[in-house]
Parts: structure tokens; sequence; C-alpha cells
């Protein structure tokens, strides 16, 4: 079977959406997680961007094992050179090296005529060859390229020894059939093509980056660029877990298969989304909270007599089936640690003690603790660097006729313990405006959003914030039977994570 390679960019272009900041650590559990999900590629940042960015791509070729590890660099030399020095213990380093091609880019965005880009390129590839021999070349803008010269661009990156040449079609402007053509007309006319893999990097702005993706498989690509759940640049990105099920599903039609184990796509799509605090919308297709929800009495029927009658795939194929966990609250440290470890999870000491309380804590408020409530427990817990303040005791009075009132305790750096109280709109504006008086940090709240983990009354709520400070958005999360808590901890989160973009400085790039 003809095999496609994903290419995962979650921790770069998905970290280029909106607010979504993720901090070295979350980097690093993300890589862990996406080589168990099988990606055959991971592109772990942008080097130069900043220190931080530089950590991260550094720390993941050194620690992560089982994929191949890119970092991505404009055709520069300071550029190149950094992602050759970021990705160099890696396993299997790849460089990144992308362009722009279009007439509209070069003139209004790097100022240069055709033959400057021909000539940087070719000597931006040489520079990457020469640091390692996995190098990807893209030119920037492709789909608004002229097609005669894209097919020149790609010729000079292929003659200086780019080994994938992946068609970016950076503004979400093409469409299936068009871009389909494109990938088979620069197969048949690029010098070398059958040396070379041709790969797709489709936005989604017009909704069609998982189409446009896959028809460029049909027409012979064999890397496809996605990220968990879609996310990315504006409307995002072609989502791996879309894409990937479709080439599975749809199989007959598209002769190729991935190394994914489909089994893993739900706790990485839970993962990316808590730890960037971007939620899932509840009808996205393969790992949306309505994915198999059936709701029609006629689906219901149908579903109960024989599952294919209106299901595609078995929610079990992508691991959105709930193990219910036969720990009860009797249950001891070391039956817990063991289902943590075969979820995947490796806890360090501190963390699993943490997380045990709260499992204890959990399963004396409910009869049954999922898998799911045990990822909320553990992202909740993990001490990240960025955790500055924890969340120690929140207490609200509320009622139709009662004035909000909390009051918040908070352990600050050091063990310090902080308390004050407030009163507000309601129980959650109170909180925010008790921990204001302990972080006296000014932002903004711009989004705030709570979900049910599980089905119940005593489900787990799920709180996502985002908030922004500056021109920055944060985001934050946090989880628990109580709302209210659950609530408080989401910002607490969120303002950790603005405290400690405020001490390191970011590098922007033009
Ligand atoms: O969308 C784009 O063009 C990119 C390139 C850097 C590959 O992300
Ligand atoms: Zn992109």
């Amino acid at each position: 079977m003809d095999r496609v390679i994903i290419f995962d960019t979650t921790l770069r272009d998905g970290e280029q959406s909106p607010g979504a900041t993720l901090n070295v650590e979350e980097k690093v559990d993300i890589a862990h997680q996406l080589v168990r999900l099988g990606v055959d590629v991971i592109e772990a940042g942008f080097p130069i961007a900043s220190p931080g960015d530089f950590e991260a791509v550094q720390r993941i070729a050194r620690e992560v094992r089982g994929a191949t590890i890119c970092g991505l660099a404009r055709a520069v030399p300071i550029d190149v050179d950094r992602a050759a020095e970021a990705v160099k213990d890696a396993e299997d380093p790849r460089i990144h090296v992308f362009i722009s091609s279009s007439d509209i880019h070069l003139a209004h965005q790097i100022r240069k005529n055709r033959s400057e880009v021909l000539e940087i390129t070719d000597a931006m590839v040489r520079r990457a060859k020469s640091y390692v021999s996995n190098v990807e070349f893209s030119p920037m803008d492709a789909t608004r390229s002229e097609p005669e010269y894209l097919l020149e661009i790609l010729r000079v990156a292929v003659a200086a020894g780019a080994t994938t040449l992946n068609i970016p079609d950076t503004v979400g402007f093409a469409v299936p059939e068009e871009f389909g053509n494109l990938i088979a007309y620069l197969i048949e006319h690029v010098p070398g093509a059958d040396k070379v893999i041709f790969s797709t990097h489709c936005h989604d702005d017009l909704g069609m980056a998982v189409a446009n993706s896959l028809t460029g498989v049909k027409r012979g690509a064999r890397q496809i660029e996605c990220t968990i759940n879609g996310i990315g640049e504006r409307a995002g990105n072609c989502s791996l877990e879309e894409v990937v099920m479709a080439l599975r599903t749809r199989q007959d039609y598209y002769g190729v298969d991935t190394r994914i184990d489909t089994t893993q796509l739900y706790k990485t799509s839970r993962m990316v989304s808590n730890y960037t605090g971007i939620l899932v919308q509840p009808n996205k297709a393969v790992v949306g909270a309505n994915a198999f929800a059936h709701e029609s009495g006629i689906h219901q029927d149908g579903i109960l007599k024989e599952r294919s009658t209106f299901e595609i795939m078995n929610p079990k194929d992508v691991g959105q089936s709930e193990t219910l966990l036969v720990l009860g609250k009797h249950s001891g440290r070391h039956a817990f640690k063991t289902r943590m470890e075969e979820l995947g999870y490796k806890l360090s000491d501190e963390d699993l003690n943490r997380s045990f309380a709260r499992f204890k804590e959990l399963a004396d408020k409910k009869k049954a603790v999922s898998d799911q409530d045990l990822a909320m427990i553990v992202a909740d817990e993990i001490r990240t660097p960025t955790e500055i303040y924890r969340l120690d005791h929140v207490q609200v009075s509320c009622g139709d006729h009662s004035i909000p009132t909390a009051t918040v305790r908070l352990i600050g750096p050091d063990g310090a313990v902080l308390c004050d109280s407030a009163t507000g709109t309601g129980p959650v504006d109170a909180v925010y405006k008790a921990v204001n008086r302990l972080i006296n940090r000014e932002n903004r709240l711009i989004e705030y959003s709570v979900q049910s983990v599980t089905a119940g009354l005593d489900a787990i709520g799920e709180v996502t914030i985002r908030i922004e400070s500056e021109g920055r958005v944060f985001g934050g999360r946090g989880a628990d039977t109580d709302v209210i808590v659950a609530s408080t901890r989401a910002y607490v989160n969120a303002l950790n994570k603005l405290l400690a973009a405020a001490r390191e400085p970011a590098t922007v790039i033009g």
C-alpha cells in the first residue's frame, strides 16, 4: 500500500493561532503524544522566532524519538543556521526553508525580483543541505504564483538538494480540482520529481483545506501538512484527524495509507485543546463531542439495529469511546499510577501526588471516574514552569437576593499565602475581582465558556477562557465538578501565562 507521510505542524503553524501560545513543557508533552499518534514528521517550531521557540525545538530534537524533527527557516542565513542548531540532535533532523514565489508577495512583502528569489533559493537550500540531508523547500503563496515560475523555483530547489517540495496554499485560496491539477502539473514537469516527495500545506480560509489536501494526494502528493484540530493562522490548517480518517475510511477511493494510530486521535485532540485553550466545536468531524451522537429517532433506531446504517466510522477507532475507570474511591495510588501510565501519562512524583489527591476528591463526589475525567485532572495538576500562583481555596456566596461575594486564597511565589475578597455582578465576576486584588495585572476577559466533560449531573465542568493584555491573548482552562472552582482555576491559569510571557521578550519576525 502506498503510504502518505503525515507532517504535523501543530507546534509551529498551529501555535500561530491567536492566543495559542504554548510553553516549552507543553510543546514537549504534545511532541511525545504526536509520536504515540504515529506522525512521521513533527514541525517543532520556528527557532529564530524567539529564545523560547529555539529551546522548544532543541528540547524536542533531543528528547523525542520516533519521528523526524523539523525546524522552520526563512530563506536567510541566520534562520537556516539557527534551525540547524536547534534540530541537530534529532534522530532524523529536517530543515524547512521557505520563500515567497507569488508576484504579489515579491512586490509587496519581500521586495525582490524573480531572479533574486531564484538565487536566494539556490543558496539557502544549499546552506540547509550543508547541515542536514533532509531538506524541505516551500514556495510561499504557491497557489497564487505563476505555474511556470513555480516550476522554475522548484527546479532550482531540487538541484540544490531539497528532498521534499511543499506546495502551500498560504491564503486558503485554492479549490480542490485546481489544487490537484497544480500538484499533477508540478510532478509531471519538475526535473527530478521522481526523486522527491511532493507535499500539501493547505489553509482553511474557504473551508477547503482538507478537500484540497486530499485532492493533492489523489494527484500524487505523498506528504500532507496538517495540525491537530485544524488550528493555525486565521481559519487554520488542514485538520489532521479529518484528513487521516478520510484516507482510512475511503481507502477504496484514495488507495493510500498512513502510519497513524487512529485510536490516539481523540486524546491528542483533547490535549491540544487543553494546552492551547482553543475549544473544539461540538460538531467538528471525528473529534467533536457530537461527532458520534445520534439525535433523531430514525437514526437511533437504525444504529440500534445495525451500526453501519448511520455510522461510517466506529467511535472506538478514533479513541472516542468512554472507558470507565474500574477504580473507585478506595483504590490505591499504585492502581491509579498504572491506569495513568496505560493512558500514556508519565508523571513526576509531585505531579502524581497532586493528581492522585484530586482523583480521590473526585471519586468522593462521582460514582464513576472516566478516562476523560482523568485527562482533565492531569491537565490541571501538572506543574508547568508558568505556574506562579496556585489556587488554594475559593468560596462564594450568591443567590437571587444577595450580593455575590467571593473569597480567594492563592499560594504565590515562595509559598506566600495571599487571601482577599470582592463583590461582583455574579459569582464569576466576584471571583475574578478577588483574584485581581491579589494579582494586580490589567487584562480584559474576551471569551468565557463552560463545557461538560462527560454526561450526568455530577460531570466535570471544563471552563476555557481567553484574556487580552497589551495586545496579546492568553488562554486559560480549569476543570472541576464545581464550575466556580473551574472558572477560578481557568483565570489563575491564564494570568500565570500572562505573567510568564511578560518575563520572556518575544522576537517579532517581519
Ligand atoms: O502557509 C504557509 O505558506 C506556511 C509556510 C511557512 C510553509 O506556513
Ligand atoms: Zn501555513
